[in-house]
């Protein structure tokens, strides 16, 4: 069997590099790879990944140098001459090893008011969507995030401007303004406006080719942009 040539990262945002050799299996993925490198080789190495299949968006890390969600990157996609780097997620303070505190991403989606707000009470009877009015198949193009914090590490102007709201939380701000039974959309409108809001977006792209749910952060960002100016000519805002 041969062996793989790991870099993984070590300590906080001052630490460095360390080499581990690893077997290669079939189907062997990334986290395959760091579940290894802790259980058999180094107990203390400290990294987050907890549903297995691509659901919660706990085991995102920096592969080679891009943002993937590791327990669904397959080894045989992403090494390079038998090799791996891995580090944790750009953008993001780095606790120890490959964990990073998600505290700031979260605290963007509070920032651009990325709860829902309706008036319904749980005695009312369900609030009914038409599924395929056109304001709900674009709410249906951006729901599926799972917050996984690849799109935020892969942007740019997030590494920029580390106050800017990012791809995630400003895609979960334009599912909640084209939802039709949400109360707070100017108030949401506003939060997103200022200069660490959608208009602050570049459209690199970069958060749409790399989102492993085929999100397309750009094309909400795009629809906010919109949705401001048309509420500013209103006179809304
Ligand atoms: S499109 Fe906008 S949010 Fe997405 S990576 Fe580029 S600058 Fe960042
Ligand atoms: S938009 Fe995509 S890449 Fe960004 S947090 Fe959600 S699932 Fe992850
Ligand atoms: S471990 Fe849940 S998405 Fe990878």
């Amino acid at each position: 069997m041969s062996a793989l040539a790991v870099e993984v990262w070590r300590g906080g945002a001052q630490g460095a590099f360390q080499s581990f050799e690893v077997p290669r299996h079939p189907s062997q993925t990334v986290l395959d790879v760091v579940t290894y490198i802790q259980r058999s080789l180094d107990a203390t190495l400290a990294y987050r990944f907890a549903c297995r299949v691509g659901m919660c968006g706990s085991c995102a890390m920096s592969v080679n140098g891009v943002p993937r969600w590791t327990c669904r990157t397959h080894v045989d996609k992403v090494a390079r001459e038998n090799k791996l780097v891995i580090g944790p997620l750009r953008n993001l303070p780095v606790i120890r090893d490959l964990v990073t505190d998600m505290r700031g991403f979260f605290d963007k989606w509070a920032r651009a008011k990325g709860s829902f707000a309706g008036t319904k009470t749980k005695r009312d009877d369900f609030a009914r969507v038409a599924p395929d009015s056109a304001d709900r198949r674009k709410v249906d193009a951006g729901i599926e995030c799972i917050g996984c914090g690849v799109c935020y590490s892969a942007c740019d102007v997030v590494a920029w401007n580390p106050d800017y709201l990012g791809p995630a939380a400003l895609n979960r701000a334009w599912t909640l303004v084209k939802d039709e039974r949400d109360v707070v959309k100017h108030e949401r409108l506003r939060a997103v406006a200022g200069d660490a809001g959608c208009h602050a977006c570049h459209t690199h792209m970069s958060c749409t080719e790399r989102c492993p749910m085929g999100l397309a952060p750009t094309a909400a960002i795009s629809g906010l942009k919109r949705a401001v100016l048309g509420s500013v000519l209103k006179g809304e805002l």
